[in-house]
């Protein structure tokens, strides 16, 4: 599978994956911002183009799709299914549980395919970043999280002002950039350890 590019689902091609094959998880995966991410096409000439193209919807509602991957997680055998029912029980078929129901069946994947040595990267933001902080817990386990990134704004603006009604936000919560990545090592790579832990 080196040099491959397999385009669709995750959750379609990850079980074709032998499990500890894997070196290096990297997701940038939808935060449930609840938006609809266009692809812009820029004109011959450089500039802006009429013509765009969806290229995900980022919001998530309960429904038969969620039903069976609900499923999926509680038959997996995966730790995560007991913390998925518990969730479920007080967040009900809210579009938060679909979202997290969604990742969680993904995530039990990732962990099979990871190699022992390997690392996974989550890239999300605050809107359920604590959510996906105890699914992860549950599936690698605790001692298993080392790190949680935070793109700090290069310069000292802050949106704290006269009036406001929050904290000044110091780092950047841009969708682009995005704001928090944890960092799961099952034990660090050893080439990687100076740079990141
Ligand atoms: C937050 S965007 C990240 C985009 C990319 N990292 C970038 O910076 O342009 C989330 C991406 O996850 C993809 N995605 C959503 N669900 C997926 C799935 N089940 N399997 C594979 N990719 C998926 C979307 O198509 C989208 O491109």
């Amino acid at each position: 599978m080196t040099n491959m590019l397999y385009f669709g689902d995750n959750l379609d091609w990850l079980p074709r994956f032998e499990a500890d094959s894997v070196d290096l998880i990297y997701l940038d995966p939808p935060f449930n911002s609840k938006a609809s991410y266009n692809l812009l096409y820029k004109s011959p000439e450089g500039g802006p183009a009429e013509a765009q193209s969806q290229a995900f919807e980022d919001s998530w509602t309960w429904g038969p799709a969620a039903n069976l991957c609900y499923h999926r997680v509680l038959n997996s055998g995966s730790p995560a299914a007991e913390l998925l029912a518990a969730l479920r029980n007080f967040m009900r078929e809210s579009d938060m549980m679909a979202y997290l129901t969604m990742m969680t069946a993904r995530l039990i994947e990732m962990h099979r395919v990871l190699k022992p040595t390997g690392s996974l990267y989550l890239h999300c933001d605050s809107t359920a970043c604590h959510y996906l902080k105890i699914i992860l817990d549950r599936i690698f386990g605790p001692r298993a999280f080392r790190n949680e990134i935070v793109w700090k704004r290069s310069h000292a603006h802050n949106d704290g002002k006269q009036g406001a009604r929050h904290f000044g936000r110091v780092t950047d919560s841009n969708p682009v950039l995005c704001e928090v990545a944890a960092l799961y090592l099952e034990p660090a790579l050893p080439a990687l350890r100076p740079a990141l832990c």
